[in-house]
């Protein structure tokens, strides 16, 4: 797909240069060599930064506080800072889990993916994905974006890789930060093994912390028991899920022929598009907006023939047909005959809410003093807690055991659900993903 060159377009007016330069009456300064007049205005004009910062307000990595919050933490900035992302993408730091460095647990794993303290901190700015600005200072400094490498996937320790090729290999770039996170093994701190989970479905990876056999868990079921937000890029590439047996496991053609870009970064058409990176033109959850840009989808050689709207069957099918499945799979998903799965109609602090009927956002329903103070169940590890907190957990129900069966379920229910477009991204995959983690459950009882 070709798009418009905003910066080609230079406006003759002198704008943007006295902004940034100030008024002084010798007329503009840049760096040493540089001719101001010509060099910034190629970009400090009404049609480039100008206008692309107009769209960035109303991204989400603009205005989300992601970055601020986790700023300094060397493990969660490579996808949460500007400093964190650079320093991991420059360095090729690898996403293999590391001996331990803490001795006294020898045998034991931690996962390397992450920055140094030096380089913690930024929030996302253009130069998170154009390094080079202020570099050459003339527009070529857009480009190369930060990356476009393969993405060794973190939720496995580098084991796989995901490359999407098309459209110049742009989607490397998302999917570099929207990418799953390591669900890891109480017992040696390496990532659980996802085939270990489909092959034997009945083994315990819980069990009730008051029986004997406790020293066997894998997890300490908590409210964030999760492989984090980043779903997408994995259910995109086809290549995230618990993949139990039954249907095949196969991609639609988004996979392969469309890129992040072209969706997310169409022609902007109200608040979505372009430099807003959004499909559709709504903050937080999912509402009953119908403001969708379908720009992107019906471009020629895409869906131009038989172009989609929010309302044209295509689109309306898939994504019900995948809500179903959700639904389907969060209703077994029980401990002693009840939901385990939390759920939260707040838009403003879920950001899932209403993709399900019942607003689950992927988290379970266990007792957090912060996080989570009206869980149903008490957490089996309430060693951090306040006094007053390590009361109110005990006095909840126990969390019942759970199953590999069970673990590999949510998870592949939490990938399909934050992957958020109930389906488009990936429709086969999400479909049997949630179909064959159904049979499976159904297969064990449950
Ligand atoms: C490749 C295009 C490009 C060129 C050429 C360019 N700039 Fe920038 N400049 C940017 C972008 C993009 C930003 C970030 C804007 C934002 O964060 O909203 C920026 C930000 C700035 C800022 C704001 C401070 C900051 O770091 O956020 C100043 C001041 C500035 N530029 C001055 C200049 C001067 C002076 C020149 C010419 C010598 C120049 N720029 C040339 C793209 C360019
Ligand atoms: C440096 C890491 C990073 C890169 C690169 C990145 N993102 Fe993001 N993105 C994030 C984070 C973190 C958030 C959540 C921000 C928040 O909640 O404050 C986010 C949020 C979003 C959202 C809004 C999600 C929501 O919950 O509403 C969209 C859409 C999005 N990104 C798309 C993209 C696309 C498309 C690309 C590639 C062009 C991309 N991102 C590249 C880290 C990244
Ligand atoms: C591999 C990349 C990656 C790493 C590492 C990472 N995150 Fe994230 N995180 C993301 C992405 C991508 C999103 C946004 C997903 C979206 O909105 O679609 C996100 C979203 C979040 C959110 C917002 C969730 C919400 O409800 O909107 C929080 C909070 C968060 N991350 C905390 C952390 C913390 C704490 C760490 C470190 C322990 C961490 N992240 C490490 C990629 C990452
Ligand atoms: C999350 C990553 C990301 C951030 C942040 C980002 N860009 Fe981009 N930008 C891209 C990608 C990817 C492309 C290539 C789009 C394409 O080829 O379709 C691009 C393209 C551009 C272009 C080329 C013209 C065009 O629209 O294709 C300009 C100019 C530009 N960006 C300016 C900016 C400015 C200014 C900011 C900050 C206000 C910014 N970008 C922030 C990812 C980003
Ligand atoms: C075929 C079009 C298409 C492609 C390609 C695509 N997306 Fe999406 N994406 C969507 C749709 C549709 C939604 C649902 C938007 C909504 O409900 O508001 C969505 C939602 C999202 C969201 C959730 C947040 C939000 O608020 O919009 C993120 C994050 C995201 N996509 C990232 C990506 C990344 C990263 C890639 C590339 C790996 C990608 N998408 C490729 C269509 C696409």
């Amino acid at each position: 797909m070709k798009r418009k060159l905003y910066y080609q377009s230079l406006s003759a007016l002198f704008f943007g240069v006295a902004l940034f330069l100030g008024t002084s009456c010798e007329g503009p300064v840049g760096p040493a060599g540089i001719d101001a007049n010509e060099s910034c205005k190629q970009c400090h004009n009404p049609n480039v930064v100008s206008l692309i910062e107009k769209q960035y307000e109303f991204s989400k990595h603009s205005y989300g506080e992601a970055a601020f919050d986790e700023a300094g933490n060397t493990g969660c900035t490579p996808c949460h800072t500007t400093e964190g992302f650079q320093y991991v993408c420059k360095n090729n730091v690898s996403a293999s889990f590391i001996a331990n460095p803490d001795t006294t647990k020898p045998g034991t794993f931690v996962n390397g993916y992450a920055t140094v303290a030096s380089s913690a901190l930024g929030e996302f700015k253009c130069n998170t994905c154009h390094m080079n600005l202020h570099t050459a200072y003339d527009t070529t400094d857009f480009f190369p974006l930060t990356t476009t490498a393969p993405v060794a996937m973190t939720m496995w320790g580098g084991t796989k890789t995901i490359n999407l090729t098309q459209d110049n290999s742009l989607s490397n770039l998302c999917v570099k930060c929207h990418q799953p996170r390591p669900l890891t093994s109480l017992k040696n701190g390496n990532f659980i093994d996802y085939a270990d989970l489909v092959a034997n479905p009945t083994d315990l990876v819980f069990t009730d912390s008051t029986k004997a056999n406790k020293s066997k868990n894998i997890i300490s079921p908590s409210y964030r028991t999760h492989v984090h937000y980043g779903g997408v890029g994995a259910i995109y590439a086809g290549k995230g899920g618990v993949e139990f047996t039954g249907i095949a496991y196969e991609n639609s053609e988004h996979t392969t022929v469309a890129s992040c870009q072209e969706c997310h970064m169409a022609d902007v058409s109200n608040r979505a598009g372009g430099h807003t990176f959004m499909v559709r033109g709504t903050t937080g959850a999912l509402g009953s907006s119908t403001t969708w840009n379908f720009k992107g989808c019906n471009v020629s050689g895409c869906h131009d023939k038989a172009p989609l709207s929010a309302t044209s069957s295509k689109f309306v099918k898939t994504r019900v047909d995948v809500k179903t499945l959700l639904e389907s799979l969060a209703s077994k998903l029980k401990s002693n005959g009840t939901e385990f799965l939390h759920k939260n109609s707040d838009a403003t602090t879920n950001a899932w809410a209403g993709i399900t009927k019942n607003n689950y956002d992927g988290y379970l329903d266990i007792y957090d003093p912060s996080t989570n103070p009206n869980g149903a169940w008490g957490n089996p590890n309430p060693s951090s807690f306040s006094k007053d907190a390590k009361d109110a957990n005990n006095g909840l129900p126990q969390f019942p055991s759970i199953t590999k069966v069970q673990l590999g379920a949510l998870i592949n229910f939490q990938l399909c659900l934050r992957e958020y477009s109930l389906g488009i991204h990936n429709t086969k995959y999400s479909t049997a993903l949630l179909t064959n983690s159904i049979q499976a459950l159904t297969d064990a009882k449950f």
